[in-house]
């Protein structure tokens, strides 16, 4: 599976492992770490992270997981927004960086918007950038208005991570289009609907069925089905991580497509982005 260009020429993988509610429990921690690693064995070599999962812990956990294998790796960790000021921007990029034992994040996100000015947060950014801590910067949970207050920043933002499946279809409306125009790959979290109802959906199970998948692998082919989109989902339990790696080999048809936006219509008209 090729990955999509970014911004600054470089590659993102276009499907992911997610690590939201790992390293919240000792006693997990075995089968999260065969997790991620089963997952990079079968070829998905992006992991996503935030300081945020666990208070560290996910990203320790991850640590673990790519030890020894680091070049193997697209690694993307998130920073609080209350950490994203000039002053202590690069303390929490040194901690992510020591808990996941590497040198260098690939891409380093705002986790969301908070009190710090933008510009702020992007000086300082671009600072860990010429420093060597990061190959790249970009937001997460922006709409198209708070990214075009980057202003001439926006060309160097890598990504905008925002919630986006089956159930929550507002950035197809504008900010995927906005986000095409510039060049600039969006990641879709929560691509499976954190495991819950979607899953359970009448059309998404019959469609599944008939071409002998499981409704997870729809609903992430699916967003990779969105031009421009990376996907994360998150799996612990291995056969999860079976299905979803080899839901990146799927496409889907016209047919099944217009099934689901039947099922799951698309917007009509610009709603605020959703966020978990
Ligand atoms: N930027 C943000 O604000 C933000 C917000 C939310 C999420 N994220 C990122 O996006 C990632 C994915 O989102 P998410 O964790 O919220 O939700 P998700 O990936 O949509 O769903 C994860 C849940 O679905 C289950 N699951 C995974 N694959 C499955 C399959 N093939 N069949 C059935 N169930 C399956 C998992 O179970 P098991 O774990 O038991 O296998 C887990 O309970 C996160 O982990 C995180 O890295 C970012």
């Amino acid at each position: 599976m090729t990955g999509l260009r970014l911004p600054d020429g470089g590659e993102i993988p276009r499907l992911g492992m997610g690590t939201w509610r790992m390293g919240e429990r000792g006693r997990d921690r075995a089968a999260e770490v065969a997790a991620l690693r089963l997952g990079l064995a079968l070829g998905v070599t992006l992991i996503d992270t935030a300081e945020m999962y666990g208070e560290g812990g996910a990203e320790e956990v991850v640590g673990e997981a790519i030890r020894g294998r680091r070049e193997e790796v697209f690694l993307v960790s998130k920073v609080y927004p209350h950490n994203a000021s000039r002053r202590a921007l690069p303390e929490a990029c040194a901690r992510s960086l020591r808990r996941l034992g590497v040198e260098c994040l690939d891409l380093y996100l705002l986790h969301w918007r908070g009190a710090v000015p933008l510009a702020e947060t992007v000086e300082a950014m671009e600072r860990l950038r010429a420093a060597g801590k990061i190959r790249r910067w970009g937001v997460s949970n922006l709409d198209v208005a708070d990214l075009e207050e980057l202003g001439p920043a926006l060309a160097d933002c890598a990504t905008d991570q925002v919630l986006l499946n089956l159930e929550h279809r507002g950035a197809e409306y504008d900010l995927l289009p906005f986000c095409a125009a510039r060049g600039m790959p969006v990641m879709a979290y929560s691509p499976v609907g954190q495991g819950g109802a979607l899953l359970r959906h009448p059309v998404l199970k019959a469609l599944a069925a008939a071409r002998g998948a499981t409704p997870a692998q729809l609903a992430i082919a699916w967003t990779l089905s969105r031009p421009g989109v990376v996907s994360i989902p998150k799996a612990v339990r291995p056969e999860h991580v079976r299905q979803n790696a080899a839901a990146g080999a799927m496409r889907l048809e016209a047919e099944e497509l217009a099934a689901l936006d039947a099922a799951f219509p698309p917007p009509r008209r610009k709603r605020p982005l959703a966020m978990l």
